[in-house]
C-alpha cells in the first residue's frame, strides 16, 4: 500500500458537513437512538436516517444505521463481511420494510415508495449481484436501464459509451460473454440511462483486478464530477476511502465509525480494525 493518493489529493479532504451541521439549521442532526458521531445535516441530499430493520419477520439486521449523501460526494460505506452493508443500500432503495427511520430525498420523505417508485424519483442502484442481462447484448442492458424513460435515450447511451469507450466496442455482444470489470461498467452505465440524481452501488469493483479497480473509481469520481452524488459499498476499503469524501463503518448493522475519507484513514482504530494495520 501505498500513501500517495493517486487523486491528486483533490478529495477526501474537503466534506466538512458531518463535524458542522450547517449554520442555522435548527433541525436536530441526530434523531432518538442514533448516535452523536453520525450527526448528519438532517437536510443532506439523500439520507437513510436511523434506519432499523430486517428481512421479512426475521430479526433486525440494521440498527439505528445513517447514511448520507450530497451532490459533488462520494460517500463510502465499508465494514466486514455480514457488517449489513448491502442491507443498508438495500433499505435505502425500498427493498425492505423499515421497522423505524426513514429516507428522505432531497427533501422529500420517500420512505413508503417502491423500489421502481425510487427510481422515477432519481435514484439509480447497482446491487452487489444480479446487476445485468447476461443473455442480452450490452446495448439492450443499456435500454432496459432506460424503461421508465419516454424521450429519446440515444444522447444518454453516446455519454455512456464516451464513458465507458470499451461498451460501444461490443454494443452487439451479449453481456456475459465480458470481462467481470466490463460486466460492471454494464451495470454503472444501466443505472445511469435513467439520468438519475443519485447513484447507488454496492461493491462496483468486486472480483476484478487492481489495475481495473483504479480504472472504475477514475471512471465514478468522472461520474461525481458531473455533480451526482455518489453512494457505495466497498470491500476495497483502503483505496476506495482514498477517493471518499466522507466514510460510513458499518459493523452489526451499526454505525461505527464515520467521517471524511482521510479521517477514517488516519484513525488508529479503523486502521488496526478494519484496513490491516
Ligand atoms: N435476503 C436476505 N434474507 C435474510 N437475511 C439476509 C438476506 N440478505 C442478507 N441477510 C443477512 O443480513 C446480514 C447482513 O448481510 P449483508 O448482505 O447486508 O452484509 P454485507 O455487509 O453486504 O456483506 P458482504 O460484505 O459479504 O457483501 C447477514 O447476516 C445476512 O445473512
Ligand atoms: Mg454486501
Amino acid at each position: 500500500m501505498t500513501d500517495t493518493n493517486p487523486y491528486q489529493n483533490d478529495r477526501g479532504n474537503k466534506d466538512m458537513s458531518i463535524t458542522n451541521p450547517r449554520p442555522g439549521s435548527t433541525a436536530d442532526p441526530v434523531r432518538p437512538g442514533g448516535k452523536a458521531k453520525v450527526a448528519e445535516a438532517a437536510d443532506a441530499f439523500l439520507i437513510g436516517e436511523a434506519m432499523t430493520g430486517g428481512y421479512g419477520s426475521g430479526a433486525d439486521i440494521l440498527h439505528s444505521c445513517t447514511i448520507a449523501v450530497n451532490p459533488g460526494e462520494i460517500a463510502v460505506i465499508v465494514g466486514p463481511n455480514g457488517a449489513g452493508k448491502s442491507t443498508a443500500m438495500k433499505a435505502v432503495f425500498g427493498m425492505l420494510n423499515l421497522r423505524e427511520g426513514r429516507v428522505v430525498l432531497d427533501g422529500e420523505d420517500i420512505s413508503a415508495l417502491t423500489p421502481q417508485a425510487r427510481v422515477g424519483k432519481g435514484m439509480g442502484f447497482v446491487p452487489q449481484t444480479s446487476n445485468i442481462f447476461t443473455s442480452m447484448t450490452v446495448e439492450e442492458n443499456l435500454e432496459m436501464g432506460a424503461f421508465i424513460r419516454r424521450d429519446d435515450i440515444r444522447a444518454t447511451m453516446e455519454q455512456i459509451y464516451d464513458l465507458f469507450p470499451i461498451l460501444r466496442d461490443k454494443r452487439k455482444q451479449a453481456a456475459g460473454e465480458l470481462s467481470g470489470g466490463q460486466r460492471q461498467q454494464v451495470a454503472v452505465g444501466r443505472a445511469l440511462m435513467t439520468q438519475p440524481k443519485v447513484l447507488m452501488l454496492d461493491e462496483p469493483t468486486a472480483g476484478v483486478s487492481p489495475i481495473v479497480m483504479d480504472e472504475l473509481f477514475d471512471r465514478i469520481i468522472e461520474v461525481s464530477r458531473t455533480g451526482i452524488p455518489i453512494l457505495m459499498v466497498e470491500q476495497n476499503a483502503r483505496q476506495a476511502l482514498e477517493i471518499a469524501d466522507k466514510g460510513y463503518v458499518l459493523v452489526q448493522g451499526r454505525n461505527a465509525y464515520s467521517g471524511t475519507g482521510k479521517e477514517l484513514l488516519a484513525d488508529p482504530e479503523v486502521r488496526k480494525s478494519f484496513l490491516g494495520g
